[in-house]
């Protein structure tokens, strides 16, 4: 295999308020960790795949992993997170195997991610050699603030909003964390911020982060219109 991805479930969920790590709380009765792996592993192209997890549910993780991937399972790894999400997806990155070309990382809360956007980005990232991160207009007016006082307006046809998974290539990822000076939001600002060229691709609503208690009732509301 050529294509890995390291999925990153090793956040708390703070803002989820639920008391768990996010990745593990059900979506309309199922974890967002199983959906997330399980539309991995619908890919056509056999795809490598490497779990971060907290490091007190690493057990729990590789249950979770075996059971989705069945016969696939010695294309997966679980390993364990770090402190902030640049942390977790370098430990990502450190446990994949020889012969991976071709990296995407995907955060476990865009568990509705299409197993078409995951296609259609490492197929673009393949095709022109550079990274390559999905990405969606912004639709809100956006504005510069400095405190309370509204500087202007900024130019949203110039903005989009970025998803996951972001496909780069995997030697030139390592070097680009391995350099980084300070912590990036997403991979794409790491691999930029090392001279790559990063491009985009269409994003899907449906690959929208879960992050608060109304994300997960959009998700579950999204899950219940297609019955998945
Ligand atoms: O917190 P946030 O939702 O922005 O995190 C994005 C993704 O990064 C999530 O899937 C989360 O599990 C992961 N993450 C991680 N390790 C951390 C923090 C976040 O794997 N220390």
């Amino acid at each position: 295999v050529s294509r890995a991805v390291v999925v990153v479930a090793a956040g708390s969920g703070t803002r989820l308020g639920i008391g768990d790590a996010k990745a593990f709380v059900p979506v309309a009765g199922e974890r967002m960790l199983t959906r997330a792996v399980r539309t991995v592993f619908t890919l056509a192209e056999p795809t490598f795949v490497v779990v971060v997890a907290p490091t007190a549910r690493l057990d729990e993780c590789r249950a979770l992993v075996a059971a989705v991937a069945g016969p696939a399972a010695a294309l997966t790894s679980v390993v364990a997170g770090g402190a902030d999400r640049h942390a977790s997806v370098q430990a990502g990155l450190d446990a994949l195997p020889d012969g991976i070309e071709w990296v995407g990382v995907h955060d476990a809360a865009r568990c509705l991610t299409p197993a078409a956007q995951f296609a259609a980005v490492f197929e673009r990232a393949e095709t022109t050699g550079d990274g390559v991160v999905p990405a969606l207009p912004v639709t809100d007016t956006v504005k510069r603030v400095e405190g309370d006082l509204v500087v202007e307006t900024v130019d949203r046809s110039a903005l989009v909003g970025v998803q996951t998974p972001q496909v780069f290539p995997l030697r030139a990822l390592r070097d680009a964390y391995a350099a980084a000076q300070r912590s990036e939001t997403d991979d794409a600002g790491v691999f930029r911020a090392a001279g790559g060229v990063v491009r985009t691709v269409p994003g899907h609503a449906d690959a929208f982060k879960i992050t608060t208690r109304w994300d997960l009732a959009r998700a579950e509301a999204i899950v219940a219109d297609s019955a998945l």
